[in-house]
């Protein structure tokens, strides 16, 4: 199995998706580190509970410096073993740093049918600009945000109803199903 660390900020649904996935027998990757630039991120509590190495580095003890954060992060990364990383609500914008020293070997999720919607806010957005469908994209992380090679979508529609909320709701259950999907394909 390849060793992953995920990296998060808050919940940690994905991940623990990705835990679930990891827990299967014929599953290609295992899961050596949690991380989260948050200490209080809901996910390391879940991650811990399932028996995983975690570790919070605060990025605001790092000031303005991102690139001393993601230093840290990434002697952490390195340390654990793992050989990829996927970014599961890692809400953290990386330097070239980061981004060039996991060059092909970082995962992200994002919430919508990239390269519609990059950024924040892809729900609101989404119904704002009456997009009949929309989804989740899992793509491998380059230096412009969001842009990196599309590795994987599902869609959803939107109904007419929706509110931003419902239609997160109706995305994450796809997400749920797309990054361990897709992330067992890519090391196959
Ligand atoms: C997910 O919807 C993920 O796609 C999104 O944040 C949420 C995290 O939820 N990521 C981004 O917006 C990345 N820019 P989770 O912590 O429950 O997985």
């Amino acid at each position: 199995k390849t060793p992953i660390a995920v990296l998060i900020s808050g919940r940690g649904s994905n991940m623990r998706a990705l835990i679930e996935a990891c827990a299967r027998p014929d599953f290609p990757a295992k899961i050596v580190l949690v991380l989260s630039n948050r200490p209080d991120a809901v996910g390391l509590q879940v991650a811990h509970d399932a028996g995983l190495a975690t570790l919070a580095i605060d990025h605001k003890a790092f000031g303005k410096d991102r690139e001393s954060h993601e230093r840290a992060v990434n002697d952490a990364v390195a340390k654990s073993g793992a050989s990829l990383i996927c970014l599961a609500g890692y809400m953290r914008v990386l330097t070239p740093f980061l981004v060039n020293a996991w060059e092909g070997k970082m995962l992200n999720i994002h919430p919508s049918l990239l390269p519609a919607f990059p950024g924040l806010h892809t729900h609101e957005r989404a119904i704002a600009e009456g997009a009949s469908e929309h989804g989740c994209t899992v793509h491998l992380v380059t230096a412009g945000v969001d842009e990196g090679p599309i590795l994987g979508q599902a869609r959803v529609p939107v109904l007419a109803n929706d509110t931003a909320d419902s239609l997160a709701a109706r995305v994450l259950e796809q997400e749920h199903l797309l990054y361990p999907n897709v992330l067992k394909r890519f090391l196959a």
